[in-house]
């Protein structure tokens, strides 16, 4: 029997047992069909005694520090979690509202949130998250700290239980490396040599590893780098070469990660056959190549409001040296395979990246059910 005190909301009080029983089926059948309050129905408001579901239920949160997060990452599974985020946004299976931006010019950075839902499907769980990023440019030369830092709260959408909170500056670079990873399976031509990297940060290193995982060892890695240390130390790192930024541009596949505010990339030194993610490009005023490689290129974003508002696209349309209709279409279309761009030796292609929030909650929960499983991070009675 549902017990009544389980059944009045706030203010609603039931007091004692109606001589006629029926007059308690209206406010129960009407609780049943129309509250989709998941605190009424487990139990969880001051006052309301837990319903029987809640008994099993674990509402402790899972802290994951970066290094949990490092320790439960594997690049190949966040390649495939953000190969499907793609094409489950392009099916409509996830709620992304656009990402909120917070500019504090003063501070010479800004803040992001960035929700997101996805439906169970597939055997994967539904999931719900958000996170709190940021983009300071000067970090690394003024504080030590990366430019790219945030923090993550996966949510299980049912109850609204924090499932998690972790560290997102891993998740942030995972991500979007796989990000660039997945566009360069979809859209570079398959016998691809070589790998160009122009910015030679952190961006860089976690697109290299998530490339590897699909083309093995046999790209060849060009770095470049407007500081000549950065482009020798990465280069260093991964047994590739540091070269200018117009040698890096001319290889087969060119990642581009830096935090510019005009043309690194030119057209004149971009090859036939070429393949671009423009990754650096995410808020607005912020661009990366010259306008010509998009007018020449078949151009795939990774969604269209983010993309025209704050992508590498967002610049030329607003100067008028693009149109939007020559944009091709999203990534999540192409993995999808409602759209299938024609890929000849000679074409250009771009994917301009701005991070979707989908990205996040598909590796964000890829990274909670393993912890889950080995155990790691600290559980913590965090929401009372
Ligand atoms: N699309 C996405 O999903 C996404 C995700 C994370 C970061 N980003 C963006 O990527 C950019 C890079 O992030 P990061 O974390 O790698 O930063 P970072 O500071 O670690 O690296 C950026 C590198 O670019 C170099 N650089 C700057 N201007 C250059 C130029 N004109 N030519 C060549 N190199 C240049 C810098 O010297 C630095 O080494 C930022 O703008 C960030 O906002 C995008």
């Amino acid at each position: 029997m549902i017990p009544l005190h389980a059944l009045t909301p706030d203010g609603v009080r039931i007091r004692g047992f109606p001589r006629n029983p029926r007059s308690l089926l209206v406010p129960i059948l009407s609780f049943l069909t129309e509250n989709h309050d998941s605190r009424f129905r487990h139990g969880l408001l001051p006052g309301y005694t837990a319903a029987p579901m809640a008994s099993t239920l674990d509402t402790r949160t899972r802290i994951l520090s970066a290094a949990d997060v490092r320790a439960v990452l594997s690049m190949k599974a966040a390649v495939e979690a953000v190969e499907s985020a793609f094409a489950d946004h392009a099916r409509g299976l996830a709620h992304m509202p656009a990402k909120v931006y917070l500019s504090l010019s003063e501070h010479a950075g800004d803040f992001r949130a960035m929700p997101s839902y996805v439906a169970e499907h597939a055997g994967h769980p539904a999931s719900a998250g958000v996170k709190w990023v940021n983009s300071h440019p000067d970090n690394p030369k003024r504080h030590g700290l990366p430019s790219v830092m945030g923090v993550y709260i996966l949510s299980d959408p049912a109850t609204a239980l924090p499932l998690a909170v972790m560290d997102a500056t891993v998740l942030t670079a995972a991500r979007t490396g796989a990000a660039a990873a997945v566009a360069s399976k979809h859209l570079a031509r398959p016998d691809a040599k070589t790998i160009g990297f122009v910015g030679s940060g952190v961006q860089a290193r976690w697109m290299l590893d998530a490339h590897r995982t699909i083309f093995g060892d046999r790209l060849a890695v060009l770095a470049a780098d407007i500081d000549p240390a950065a482009a020798s130390t990465f280069a260093g790192e991964c047994g590739g070469r540091a070269v200018s930024v117009e040698e890096a541009s001319g290889c087969d596949i060119v990642c581009a990660s830096t935090p510019g505010r005009g043309p690194a990339v030119m057209r004149a030194w971009v090859r036939p056959g070429c393949h671009v993610n423009a990754m650096g490009a995410d808020a607005p005023g912020k661009q990366e190549l010259d306008a010509g490689i998009l007018r020449d290129a078949i151009v795939v974003i990774d969604e269209h409001y983010q993309a025209t508002h704050s992508g590498e696209v967002n610049v030329p349309l607003a100067r008028g040296e693009l149109r939007e209709d020559h944009i091709f279409g999203t990534l999540g279309d192409v993995i999808a395979g409602k759209k299938r761009p024609e890929r000849t030796a000679a074409a250009l292609t771009v994917f301009d990246s701005t991070g979707l929030a989908v990205q996040d909650v598909a590796l964000a929960r890829v990274l909670f059910e393993e912890a889950r499983a080995r155990d790691v991070g600290t559980l913590v009675a965090l929401v009372g």
